[in-house]
């Protein structure tokens, strides 16, 4: 999506005013005058026409208006700016300040125009910079095009098995769960798997007859520690194995500056990202509740309807998770077309899911006699069973243990559950909240 903001980067008022006005000053007593014939303006630019990754993926032969072509990049003599190379965590050239000239040449006529780039860091930060360019006033329909091409080059994606996190600490993560790791209902499972796989391979197809935006929202559902984070982790290591983009929308906080860790922001930059990957893409969101804040929900609703976002022809699959789906009103539930389809991702329903997903996390440890604990185990979420097992484990190492008795995860399954009561107690106090197990038709078992 090439909104202006991310055409031209974000202006910060105040801090890189000084910055830009040292380098428009430079620009008009030192610059200006070597070409008296020219008439030559100052733009601010995107920052994203000094990253290196997108100068770097520039194809020779991208034509821009009036058959020009960028032909590259020459670093001038410059005393107004620091000239500083950034490289990020991976080890790559990702920014340079500096002075340069961008030289662009019609192939016809060899008609040269250079541009003149300034880029500059504006706080000690290091991260934030700020840019302009001077060039012919005639020449700035040229550039634009040049400017958006490197926009969509420095967000454009290729597949390296990664998933992108939009919004979080870290820029990226490898998903490790497997699909069959995953404990659900049989035919939960197979509906989830199914609705994914077939919107990327034959649904495409049929949004485009019918004139749609290929774009599927999907809510996941249920209290928490049912395996939704899973399942997202699970299908994100599918789609990356069939080269899809994989986008992850954190909702992590960036200090006390950032009051919604949850903002409309990030889903649309995760959507635009997606749109100029030219791949399927395949973006997570979790807990959608949380961005349906009072002053943002219009928009989030917005995006929803596919109306106000840009998505690409490969098609884009949005799976969200809450664990509070009244928190979502009406205007998303129960409109066709905001959510396409809703799972419930259920506590463990039947004897033999809860025996799978102990076997699981007993790992070597299991043994047949661990079945006695099984019918107990039904009704709890995967995360419950998981902390059993690895409670009861732990203890096992402290030990010295080599073989785990019935009766030790028969008191890890005890101190466990009691822990819950203690908690459900505590909030039946406080509110309506709670995480009382139930029998496989939804009402809740007795403890
Ligand atoms: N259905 C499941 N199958 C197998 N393991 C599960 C399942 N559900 C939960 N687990 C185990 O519990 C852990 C925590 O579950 P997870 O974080 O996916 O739950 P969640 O539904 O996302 O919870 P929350 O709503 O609090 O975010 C998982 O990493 C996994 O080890
Ligand atoms: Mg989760």
């Amino acid at each position: 999506m090439n909104t202006l903001s991310n055409v031209c980067g974000p202006v910060e008022v105040g801090v890189s005013s000084l910055k830009l006005e040292v380098m428009s000053a430079w620009i008009e007593s030192q610059w200006m005058p070597r070409f008296p014939d020219l008439e030559l303006r100052t733009y601010y630019i995107a920052t994203t026409c000094v990253d290196e990754g997108a100068l770097g993926k520039f194809v020779p032969d991208f034509e821009l208006p009036g058959g020009f072509r960028f032909v590259g990049v020459t670093p001038i003599e410059c005393n107004a700016v620091a000239s500083i190379s950034s490289y990020d965590y991976d080890g790559e050239l990702s920014h340079r300040t500096g002075a340069f000239t961008y030289r662009f040449q019609t192939a016809e006529t060899n008609e040269t125009v250079d541009v003149l780039v300034m880029a500059s860091h504006y706080t000690d930060e290091g991260w934030r910079i700020v840019a302009v360019g001077c060039m012919p006033e005639a020449f700035q329909p040229v550039w634009t095009v040049f400017a958006r091409e490197c926009n969509r080059l420095a967000y454009a994606l290729t597949p390296d098995n990664e998933v992108v996190v939009i919004g979080g600490n870290s820029n990226s993560f490898v998903p490790k769960v497997d699909w069959d790791d995953v404990v659900l209902p049989a035919a939960l499972k197979h509906d989830l798997m199914e609705d994914v796989r077939s919107f990327f391979t034959k649904g495409i197809d049929v949004y485009r007859r019918l004139n749609l935006k290929p774009f599927r929202k999907l809510l996941l559902a249920g209290v928490p520690g049912t395996g939704k984070t899973m399942i997202c982790s699970a299908i994100a290591k599918w789609a990356l194995a069939q080269n899809y983009v994989v986008i992850y929308v954190s909702s992590a906080r960036k200090g006390p500056s950032d009051p919604y860790g949850s903002t409309f922001a990030k889903i649309e930059h995760a959507l635009s990202v997606a749109a100029d990957s030219a791949l399927p893409a395949l973006i997570l969101l979790e807990e959608l509740d949380a961005y349906l804040h009072p002053e943002e929900k219009a928009l989030v609703l917005n995006v929803l309807d596919g109306s106000e976002s840009s998505i690409n022809d490969k098609g884009t699959l949005l799976i969200s998770t809450t664990n509070y789906p009244e928190a979502i009103d009406e205007r998303i539930l129960k409109r066709p077309g905001r959510l396409d389809r809703i799972f419930i991702i259920p506590e463990t329903r039947a004897q033999a899911d809860a025996e799978q997903m102990l076997r699981q996390y007993l790992g070597v440890m299991w043994h047949d006699d661990h079945k006695e604990l099984v019918p107990e185990l039904v009704g709890y979420p995967g995360a419950f069973i998981r902390e059993v097992a690895v409670y009861a484990l732990t203890q096992l190492a402290y030990d010295d243990g080599q073989e785990l008795s019935m009766d030790l995860l028969r008191r890890s399954f005890k101190g466990l559950k009691e822990q819950i009561d203690a908690r459900d107690d505590f909030l039946k106090k406080r509110g309506p909240i709670t995480l009382v197990p139930t029998n496989g038709n939804g009402s809740k078992l007795p403890i």
